[in-house]
Order: C-alpha cells, then sequence, then structure tokens
C-alpha cells in the first residue's frame, strides 16, 4: 500500500526527478518529561518555546502506583500551555497494548484533550496489527469526543518481532508519523548482552589487521547501524519520519553526540530528549554543517535545472548529488526559519 507523501514537501514545479523531499516541520527532538512529577510539569510552560516537541511519558519509568497520576498530569500539561503559540507539538507515549493501562491511558487523554494532541507514541509494537488496533481506537474516540485533527501514530522499533515487520508497520495506517528505534526493549528482546540504553558498547570494535611493528588498532563500532537502516528506509519508503531514541548515559554529551550524528548522517530526523543537556546536542547534530551546506548550495547554483554533469573543486556533481544537495539545503532552510 502506497500512502500518501503528507509529511513531505511537494516538488518545486518543474523540479526533474523527484529527490528526497525534506520534513515540513522541524522536528529534531522528541523531548520526554515525567508527568506525574509536579515540578517538572510546573517547568513546561517554560520549556515548551525551547524544543520541537514535548511528550508526555505514560510507560515505561513512570511506576506502576503513579500511572494514573501521570494520566491525569498530562492533561493538567495540555491545558495549562498554549503549544500551538510556538509550534511545540505535543506528544504522549502511552503504555504498551498487553498492559492493563492502555485503554484508560487512550480515554482519558483523548477524551479530555484529544484536541490539543498531536501524536501517540505506541511502545513495543510488534506489527501493523498493532497499529491498526490503536488506529481504530483512535478513530472510535475523535468521534466521540468531536476532535477534528486526526491524532498521529509514531511507533517505538524495541522488538525482534517490530524490526522483522517494520515494512508493514510503517505502512500500517496513514495516521503513521514515524517511528523510532528504542534502544534498551529492542537489546533485551534481542538478547544482546548489554546493559546500557543506546550509545555503543566497547566489546564491539573491529580490529584492523597487523602492520609490521604497529600495534593494532581498535575501533568501536555503531551498535545500531543495522536496525536505524532497516528503519530509515522502511519509513523513507512510506513518506514517514526516523528518530533514533533514547541516550541513557547524560554524563557522557561526547557519547551522546555521537549516535545522535550516526542517526542523522543515516537519514533519521531527530532523536529524543531524556535531559536537559540534550537538547542542545540534538539541535547542533539535525541540522546540517555550514560547510556542507556551503558547498551544497554551490552545487544547486551550479546546476540550476538540477540536471547535467559539472565539476566543483574536482569533485563530479550530476542529477543524483544534486538532489543529495537539495536535501542539505531545504533542511538549512527549515532550521533557519
Ligand atoms: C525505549 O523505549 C527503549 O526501550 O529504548
Ligand atoms: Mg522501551
Amino acid at each position: 500500500m502506497k500512502l500518501p507523501r503528507r509529511f513531505f514537501q511537494p516538488l518545486a514545479a518543474g523540479a526533474p526527478a523527484p529527490y528526497r523531499e525534506l520534513p515540513v516541520k522541524l522536528e529534531r527532538m522528541i523531548h520526554f518529561v515525567p508527568p506525574h512529577v509536579d515540578k517538572v510539569r510546573a517547568r513546561v510552560p517554560e520549556l515548551a518555546p525551547t524544543v520541537d516537541i514535548v511528550l508526555g511519558n505514560l510507560e515505561d519509568a513512570v511506576p506502576i502506583d503513579h500511572k494514573e497520576a501521570a494520566r491525569k498530569g498530562f492533561v493538567q500539561m495540555a491545558q495549562a500551555t498554549d503549544f500551538t503559540a510556538t509550534g511545540t507539538g505535543l506528544w504522549t507515549r502511552v503504555n504498551a497494548l498487553n498492559s492493563p493501562w492502555l485503554l484508560d491511558d487512550l480515554f482519558e487523554i483523548v477524551g479530555a484533550v484529544g484536541d490539543k494532541l498531536d501524536v501517540v507514541m505506541v511502545p513495543k509494537v510488534e506489527g501493523p496489527w498493532d497499529i491498526h488496533y490503536v488506529d481504530q481506537l483512535l478513530a472510535q474516540l475523535e468521534a466521540r469526543h468531536g476532535v477534528a485533527k486526526p491524532i498521529l501514530i509514531h511507533a517505538i522499533l524495541e522488538t525482534a518481532e517490530g524490526v522483522a515487520n517494520v515494512d508493514a508497520i510503517a505502512c500500517a495506517s496513514p495516521r503513521m508519523h514515524g517511528m523510532s528505534l528504542g534502544p534498551a526493549d529492542l537489546a533485551a528482546s534481542r538478547g544482546m548482552k548489554t546493559t546500557r540504553v543506546g550509545g555503543g558498547h566497547p566489546d564491539y570494535v573491529v580490529i584492523a589487521d597487523p602492520a609490521g611493528d604497529a600495534p593494532r588498532a581498535r575501533a568501536q563500532q555503531d551498535l545500531w547501524h543495522y536496525t536505524i537502516g532497516k528503519m530509515v528506509d522502511a519509513c523513507m519508503a512510506n513518506g514517514i519520519k526516523a528518530f533514533y531514541g533514547p541516550f541513557g548515559d547524560f554524563s557522557d554529551g561526547e557519547a551522546c553526540e555521537a549516535q545522535f550524528r550516526n542517526a542523522f548522517l543515516m537519514g533519521c530526523a531527530g532523536a529524543w530528549t531524556l535531559h536537559p543537556s540534550q537538547v542542545a546536542i540534538a539541535k547542533r547534530v539535525f541540522a546540517p554543517d555550514p560547510a556542507e551546506v556551503a558547498f551544497a548550495a554551490r552545487i544547486v547554483e551550479a546546476m540550476p535545472d538540477g540536471t547535467g554533469a559539472v565539476m566543483l573543486d574536482g569533485k563530479m556533481q550530476d542529477d543524483a548529488t544534486w538532489k543529495q544537495a537539495k536535501v542539505i539545503v531545504d533542511l538549512a532552510r527549515l532550521v533557519a526559519e
């Protein structure tokens, strides 16, 4: 099933072959807040203008005896701040489909603030059937409560079964906004041997061949490369967005930045930010490098109709590199707006 490319800019009139159109809305970070914590909730009005998306988390990290308070806190949070004034997205992460809380999460939240909610993030999605279920529930709740704007769905890719079904998940509903990699649950589901939340592992390395007497070099690899690549392809093929998920070591900004950057280079639009220090990292990473933008702008300028071949600084440019350049130039424009 091919879905309309609702989240991407239409091709400019007279543009040549399609290039990868960019997201209309800048979504560099999905910033998580725990809605049951009064102190954090009180700071949301001042937080909202500084991030692209505020997400009220109801799932993992919220203790069982605070599930109800989190739901109620989210409703208060949605009522207390005008997120549309700053163009900030308002999302919630609901509990999993096999938990006792999902129905109440959706019933209470859509009933109370469905008209303010942009996206429901659904955890532990295993196949398109999970999306169909949430899609139908949302349709019923929107109809019951007169919610005019369709609430979108964002799936977390965090089970081995979900990864196996990623293409079918990406096109499971016209409500699909995008997908995030959930490295912690995915590591557990796959039986990976790590206790970290995202990022690398000191033992996941390659060793260079010995060269004379030089010591063998060891280089750490990106543990998430395969899944991010698979997720980005599934998302882009269906006109939705891919995101890297959480990075759990708040003390290691450098490693967080490296992980976010790998995801950005591979096609992700943004990442989750769980700590205020990660917001600046996401802003820095999910925007193109100025030198790259300058070079890309030269390519676009040198090939006004996007066709043919030219040489720039000894590097061959043609229709394909024009499309690559457009991705970078368009993103730079979006960041600058
Ligand atoms: C996120 O939910 C994760 O499991 O990494
Ligand atoms: Mg998870």
